[in-house]
């Protein structure tokens, strides 16, 4: 069952969502080399209760930390841990809250130093494709031009491999809620998009081929080549003429980038 959400409900969403930005703006300013992925789950942790919510991802399903950081070919569910990042690792950072009983559910990927031409391609375009998804977001069309988009820009355009076992998602009062939104699949086929409808939407791209598999703690997924992945995540309310996105990356670029200039000694541009 599909739940439409009233403008009013959609404002609280987008609340939820900002701050899901927010706390992804306070990674991107300390991600360097150096910085274990527990100490960002704690930070994580500490700056969502300081918003008033709760940590969404702790407990789901008996998940056991606040955040899913997934380091170069772990695709999604990563467990913090007390490893140092490295110069030329990337990192997906996905953050989930519950601010006065709605959810925000987004991700974005961050390069560490440089991990060279090849992996800063499969970010910039995997990013390029949650943007033609969102694209297609619009009521009238459906589910499938969402899917479609993004399987074009990446799969086919760049030959890249769209995993399949895992999928966006409607958002709402719960974190799940129907309808999936694979990142694979056909023109015009699935469920139309109506106003009111609240979207994750979730690319997750491979580097090399598409085939994932879970590790035995029974959360990690990695890809099955050991080729980097690469997760990008925004929360988006169909409309009729553009989907509006509620969440936002332009805090977090702008601090990815000048981080980013003060640890490899490059001039910074604000
Ligand atoms: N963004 C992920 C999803 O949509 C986060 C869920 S991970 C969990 O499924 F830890 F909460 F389970
Ligand atoms: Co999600």
């Amino acid at each position: 069952m599909i739940i439409i959400k009233t403008n009013e409900e959609v404002e609280l969403m987008r609340k939820s969502a900002l701050l899901v930005s927010r706390t992804l703006r306070e990674v991107a300013a300390v991600l360097k080399p150096g910085v274990t992925t527990l100490s960002l789950d704690k930070m994580i942790g500490e700056f969502i209760h300081d918003h008033k919510a709760v940590p969404s991802f702790l407990n789901y399903n008996g998940y056991p930390f606040n955040s899913c950081v997934s380091v170069n070919d772990v695709v999604v569910h990563g467990f913090p841990n007390k490893k140092e990042l490295r110069d030329g690792d990337i990192i997906s950072v996905d953050i989930g809250v519950i601010l006065n009983g709605w959810h925000g559910d987004h991700a974005y990927t961050f390069a560490i130093g440089d991990p060279g031409k090849e992996v800063m391609q499969l970010i910039k375009v995997t990013k390029e494709s949650l943007y033609k998804g969102i694209e297609k977001a619009i009521a009238g069309n459906r589910i499938g031009d969402i899917s479609f988009a993004i399987q074009e820009h990446t799969e086919k355009k760049y030959g890249y491999g769209v995993v399949r076992e895992l999928v966006g998602h409607g958002l709402g009062r719960s974190m799940h809620e129907d309808p999936q939104v694979p990142n694979y699949g056909k023109r015009g086929s699935g469920v139309k998009l109506k106003e009111g409808m609240v979207l994750a939407i979730e690319p997750m791209i491979n580097l090399g081929r598409k085939e994932v598999f879970t590790e035995s703690d029974g959360w990690t997924v990695r890809t099955k080549d050991g080729k980097p992945s690469v997760h990008f995540e925004h929360d988006v309310c169909i409309r009729k003429n553009s989907a509006d996105i509620l969440s936002d990356y332009t805090h977090i670029e702008a601090a990815e980038k000048t981080n980013v200039n003060l640890y490899t000694g490059e001039e910074i541009v604000v």
